[in-house]
Order: structure tokens, then sequence, then C-alpha cells
């Protein structure tokens, strides 16, 4: 359904999240509301709390394509994670903001005798879009508690007694040989859901050659993949290419999920990047959460790592 939403938005052009401009008739119309009927109580003019609650009306009109556009755009561009805590407190917050706008509209005769009752109403609705903005921005710009995006300096590689080269971060184990003009990695995190790789030079998603894979019933699934967007990624042939890997496997161990390949220094296909030893590349290690079996799951925003690697 989102696809399909946004698939006729495209039409004309638009591409963006919708929600951030609708909730502009929200946020809006609620503070006005506040400030009508703080009027209609301070100056004693009762027609400022018309005012006041026609604008609740609006603001409660809006709630609704506002709530089911941010329901849509949280399965668009953040694949319906259900890792986002910020979600679970929006709908709540949304809920609650509509009991108060409702509240409002139905108390109207009893706030023309007591106009104390739409301003602690609205006064509060006025907390309730804040908080719902608040939480909305640490969405789109990460919150407190989200990790920084910044590749962390490149890691010390140490070398395990087979002779891989690894490195350690967050959780993340990344190994690698180069031998013959192939490169053998593994990688592993503490998780039973997938576990994904990216080399190249931005450490973005888009432009990255993606391995990607998850353990189920003893059984390793590892894809490799290229992100062709900001939010996407899948199989090589998407953007003309072919699965390079010439070996894959990986075990699910003590809650860890540990996936190996090995693949062409040079895949040859389009768009991967050539690999080099001794350089240095912008290395993506990410994962989809407990139970993420699937290449699908999103990893939320602090699912994913970038690591400067010198291979
Ligand atoms: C009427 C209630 C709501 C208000 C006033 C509100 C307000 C906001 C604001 C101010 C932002 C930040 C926009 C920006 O900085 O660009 C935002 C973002 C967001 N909100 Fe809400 N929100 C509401 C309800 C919801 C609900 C119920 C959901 C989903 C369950 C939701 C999902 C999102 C998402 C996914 C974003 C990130 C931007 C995007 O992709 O659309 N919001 N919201
Ligand atoms: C399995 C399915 C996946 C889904 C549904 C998914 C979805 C998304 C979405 C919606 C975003 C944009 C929102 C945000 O910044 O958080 C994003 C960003 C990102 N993803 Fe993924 N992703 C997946 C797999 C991967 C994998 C396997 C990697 C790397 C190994 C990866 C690395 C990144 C990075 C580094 C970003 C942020 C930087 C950027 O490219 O703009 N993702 N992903």
């Amino acid at each position: 359904m989102d696809q399909l939403f946004y698939n006729v938005l495209g039409l004309v052009g638009f591409a963006h999240p919708l929600h951030p401009v609708l909730i502009t008739m929200v946020v809006g119309p609620v503070i006005a509301s506040f400030l009508f009927a703080a009027v209609a109580l301070l100056f004693k003019k009762p027609e400022f709390y018309k005012t006041s609650r026609q604008l609740t009306v609006v603001a409660f009109i809006f709630w609704f394509p506002t709530v089911a556009v941010g329901i849509i755009d949280w399965i668009h561009f953040y694949g319906a994670s259900t890792k986002m805590t910020e979600i679970n407190i929006k709908l709540i917050l949304a809920g609650v903001l509509f009991l108060v706008l409702l509240g409002n509209i139905f108390l109207f005769k009893a706030g023309e005798k007591q106009p104390l009752i739409p301003v602690i109403l609205m006064l509060v609705a006025t907390g309730l879009v804040s908080a719902l903005g608040y939480f909305g921005g640490n969405i789109v710009f990460g919150g407190e508690t989200a990790k920084t995006e910044a590749p962390a300096p490149a890691g010390k590689a140490g070398v395990a007694a087979d002779g891989f080269k690894e490195v350690a971060q967050d959780g993340y184990t990344l190994g690698w040989k180069i031998h013959d003009n192939l490169i053998d990695v593994r990688v592993s995190y503490k998780t039973n859901g997938w576990v994904g790789v990216g080399f190249g030079k931005t450490g973005t998603m888009e432009g990255s050659h993606i391995i990607i894979g998850f353990i189920l019933d003893g059984k390793a699934t590892v894809e490799d993949h290229f992100g062709y967007g900001h939010d996407k990624h899948g199989p090589e042939s998407k953007v003309g290419g072919k699965d390079s890997l010439t070996a894959r496997g990986g075990i699910f161990a003590d809650g860890t999920t540990t996936l190996t390949f090995t693949m062409p220094l040079s895949t040859g296909n389009p768009k991967d990047p050539v690999l080099v030893a001794g350089e240095t590349y912008k290395v993506i290690l990410a994962n989809g959460g407990e139970d993420a079996q699937d290449l699908e799951t999103y990893h939320g925003r602090t699912g994913r790592i970038v690591l400067d690697v010198t291979l």
C-alpha cells in the first residue's frame, strides 16, 4: 500500500515523506487554538473562544491524514521497523492527542461557561504536539541514543591464529584474508537475525557492495547484493551484475551469527568497488536484530556502523 501511495505521488514528481508536510495542519491549529482560548479567558472575549474551538476542529480533522501518512512513512521509509521506540511513543501520544481534541470539541458548551477547561485541554494538546514533533525530529535527525554514523577511526587490525586480519567494534567482528586475487571474509554479530557487510568508498548503503545473510535451522543463506538507493539494496542482478561469491556459509553458535564467504577482489560487476590490499575502504557492518532471519527487516537507526578498514 505504501508503495502504491508513493508511486502515485511519484507521478507528479513527489518522492519525499508526506507526513512532515501534513503535521503543520495539526500543530499550527492546536497552538493557535490554545492561544485563542487563553485570550478568551484572560480578556473575557467569548468570540475568541469560538475561533479556538473551530481551530480544534481543524486540528482534529487533519489528525486523521497526518497519522495515516505517518504510519505509511514508517512502513515506506523505515521498513516498518519494530526497533524504533520513537514510533511506539508517537502512537501513544497521537492516541492521547485524539482524545484531548475530541474532549475539547464535546466540552464546547461546558467550556463556554467555564473557559478554563479549553485553556487547560489545549495547553495539554500543545504539549502533546510538541512531544510528537520532538520524537519525529529524533527519527529524522537521530536521537541522543542513536549511534553516530561517522566512521570510527581506522580500527587497528589484529591477526588471528588462522592468518585472518581482524577488527572488532561495537559487537561486530570482521575478519578477512586476501590470496590469489580473492578475499575470504567472515563477519559476526551477537544475533540470530541477519548480519551484513558493505564495502565502498562512502559509508552509505547507496554505492556499497553488500553481502548479507542469516542462518535458519542450521542452514546459511548468504547473498551478494548492491546498495542502489539510500534506503534500498537488492541482488546484484538489479544493477546489471551477478552473484560473485565463490564460496559461502555460516553458523549460528552461542547466540552469534557468523557469515563466511569468498569473492574475487575485482568481482567484474559494473558498480562494485575493486578491492586492493593495503587500501582503505569504508566498511559498513549491520544487523537486523533478533529474529530477523530474512533479508528485509530494517536495521533501525542503531543497527549499523561504518568503519575505515585498511585491507
Ligand atoms: C498528529 C500527530 C503527529 C504529529 C503532530 C507528528 C509530528 C511530527 C514531526 C514534527 C516530525 C518531524 C518532521 C521533520 O522534522 O521533518 C515527524 C516525523 C515523523 N513522524 Fe510524526 N507526528 C504525528 C504522528 C505520527 C504517527 C502516529 C506516526 C507513525 C506511527 C508518525 C511517524 C513519523 C515518522 C516516520 C517521521 C519521520 C519523517 C517521515 O518519514 O515522515 N508520526 N512527526
Ligand atoms: C535488510 C534490509 C535493509 C533495509 C530494509 C534497510 C533500510 C534502510 C533504510 C530505510 C535506511 C534509511 C534510514 C536510515 O538512515 O536509517 C537505511 C540506511 C542505511 N543502511 Fe540499510 N537497510 C537494509 C540493509 C542494510 C545493510 C545490509 C547494510 C550494510 C551492511 C545497510 C547499511 C545502511 C547504512 C550505512 C545506512 C545509512 C546511510 C545511508 O546509506 O544513507 N543497510 N537502510
